[in-house]
């Protein structure tokens, strides 16, 4: 019976494994590792703990392969400080917030509608939270009244960051008004990172923020996980630590094979990063193009559509998005409800500019001219069966 069980277990890991790699993935918040960074998955990494007070022994390597990972970290993001033991963006956006907020405190945010990552801060934790305005078009910010915002409510948090990133935020002008109200500057790059890291994408830092945290596997193609960077202030670096280390808040035991594993993936990002990031924003943009000419509605015809590796398609609701996310899944083209399209994974792939093309040609054959998706089917299988390695990293 439990034999039977795990077998199913084996077969539904099979299935899923062989279905989504027959897939075109556009979701822009996944990534595909290495086999390198498979491996540390697997590894022995996954079965101990360590800890920082000299309590276990069998330790010397675990300790060994943090210090690997905070050292590529802060050479990649020009950190003065990393902390890799989040077990997810989520989390290492709670840990600064937690380690520097008081009950009470008000912290400045995107709202969802305007691209935000939605937070639920006020159901649990005694935070006032604030929202930064935006223009009309909803995922542009209103600088000036931002500056206005931050001035009048004095918070002790402002974080950038959003989950519909398509274009760069103000981090400059914002940084401006923080420096004089005291406010600390929070950059979540969660989706960005791997393009920060590749140079593509605005530096946070040298724009003025504190802090840079975030994912581990969107753009930065590592395991799932989170990561903290902070430039300059090694007391803000303590006082977020303290939700990390002994007498942890958010995490106790942190994931040893998941902090080998993202060491692989910053050691690759060094290396390979700035052509990957490059080649993520430029198919991107290619897509968004074709989309558009299309006829597919794509947010930001006025602005360029994006600069990052996220294209936004235009919908009404959320029923839509649902209705357009289905269709395109029954032809193995697999986005969220959003309906966002990211290109990190398909470059990861190694497609270029010229599938770029065949993809928007796809969602117009489907969506557009209402093709039966079994039809189209076919020829993503046959434009996937073309990238069958994952490029950027080590593995060859
Ligand atoms: C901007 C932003 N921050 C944080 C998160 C949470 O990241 P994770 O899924 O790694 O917990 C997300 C999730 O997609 C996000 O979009």
């Amino acid at each position: 019976m439990c034999a039977e069980i795990a077998q199913k277990i084996q077969t539904t890991m099979n299935n899923h494994e062989q279905w989504r790699w027959k897939c075109l993935n556009l979701i822009p918040s996944e990534n595909l590792t290495s086999l390198q960074v498979r491996a540390m998955l697997g590894s022995d990494f996954g079965h101990r703990y360590a800890w920082d007070e000299p309590w276990y022994g069998g330790q010397k390597y675990t300790i060994e392969i943090e210090g690997f990972a905070v050292a590529a970290a802060k050479k990649l993001f020009g950190a003065d400080y990393a902390n890799v033991r989040p077990l997810s963006g989520h989390l290492s956006l709670m840990s600064a917030i937690m380690g520097l907020c008081q009950p009470n405190d008000t912290i400045v945010i995107s709202h969802s509608e305007n691209g935000g990552y939605p937070l639920n801060l006020q159901a649990r934790f005694p935070l006032d939270v604030q929202y930064l305005p935006y223009q009309p078009d909803r995922y542009q910010m209103d600088v000036s009244r931002a500056v206005e915002l931050i001035n009048r409510v004095n918070p002790r948090l402002v974080i950038l960051g959003a989950s519909i990133f398509l274009h760069p935020h103000p981090v400059k002008e914002l940084s401006r008004v923080t420096k004089e109200t005291g406010a600390i500057l929070v950059y979540d790059g969660s989706h960005v990172l791997g393009l920060i890291a590749g140079g593509q994408f605005q530096n946070p830092f040298q724009e003025g923020a504190q802090i840079l945290l975030g994912s581990t596997h969107k753009t930065l193609f590592g395991p799932q996980g989170g990561i903290i960077l902070v430039k300059d202030d090694p007391e803000l670096a303590e006082q977020i630590d303290l939700t990390l280390r002994p007498n942890p808040v958010l995490v106790d035991n942190y994931h040893h094979h998941r902090v080998a594993a993202l060491a692989i993936a910053l050691a690759e990002l060094i290396a390979f990063g700035k052509e990957y990031a490059k080649q993520v924003v430029e198919n991107a943009q290619v897509l968004a193009r074709n989309l558009a000419v299309k006829d597919i509605p794509v947010v930001g015809t006025n602005w360029g559509f994006t600069s990052s590796h996220q294209v936004l398609l235009q919908t009404n609701s959320l029923k839509q998005g649902i209705k357009v996310r289905d269709q395109l899944e029954k032809a193995d083209i697999i986005a969220d409800a959003g309906v966002r399209l990211g290109a990190q994974e398909v470059t990861r792939r190694g497609m270029k500019a010229g599938e770029m093309q065949e993809i928007a040609e796809f969602f117009a054959r489907l969506l557009v001219k209402k093709e039966p998706p079994e039809r189209i089917k076919q020829n993503v299988h046959a434009l996937v069966q073309q990238f069958q390695t994952i490029h950027y990293c080590f593995d060859s």
